[in-house]
């Protein structure tokens, strides 16, 4: 299954980026991940929707290649950070590549909620009629106090953390079993 991970941080040393290659290797078996960083993204101009830049088509494309999406999403003064914002405007537009694609959500932060506030805002957002994606609910991964739950080298080493990821990755396979048969 082909899953396009969108990391809402264009950081560096992003954990959020660092929970996407935990995701991509730890179920590579299960799950082909392409991780889509937001970096080459411009700001979504309404002039330019219909001929955007071509950062812009490549990331449509691969989004709409893409069997599900999973949002990695920092929080940012209790929501959803403008750059992530941003590229769902581009996807919520002319093509709409994101109607009917399975989404799930995960999120990494300093604080000890771990994106709650960002996550059920994305949720709300993703339910509206550009994007009419359908998420995966009750499995809800916030990584809260991510500076103690994530090594010096990026590897995630809270062992409870990387068993509840297993049991929802595993919740997302039988999901997407389910909505392709
Ligand atoms: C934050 N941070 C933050 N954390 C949180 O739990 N709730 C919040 O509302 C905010 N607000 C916020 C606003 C801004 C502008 C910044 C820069 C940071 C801290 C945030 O969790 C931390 O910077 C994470 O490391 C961001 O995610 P990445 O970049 O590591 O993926």
């Amino acid at each position: 299954m082909k899953v396009a991970a969108i990391v809402g941080s264009i950081r560096k040393n992003s954990y959020n980026k660092q929970l996407a290659e935990f995701v991509k290797h730890r179920y590579a078996e299960r799950i082909d991940l392409e991780i889509l960083t937001l970096n080459d993204i411009p700001m979504y101009n309404q002039d330019t929707e219909n001929e955007p830049p071509q950062a812009v088509i490549d990331f449509k494309a691969k989004v709409k290649s893409a069997d599900a999406v999973l949002w990695l999403t920092p929080e940012y003064n209790g929501t959803v950070p403008g750059v992530l914002v941003n590229v769902i405007d581009w996807l919520s537009r002319v093509d709409k590549v994101m109607i009917g694609k399975p989404s799930f959500i995960m999120g990494a932060s300093l604080g000890i909620l771990g994106t709650v506030k960002a996550q059920m805002h994305l949720r709300d957002i993703l339910f509206a009629g550009g994007l009419a994606s359908p998420v995966l609910i009750g499995n809800e991964v916030y990584v809260g106090a991510a500076h103690t739950k994530f090594d010096a080298e990026g590897s995630l080493i809270d062992e409870n953390t990387v068993k509840f990821i297993d049991s929802v990755i595993a919740n997302f396979i039988a999901w997407m079993d389910k909505l392709q048969r």
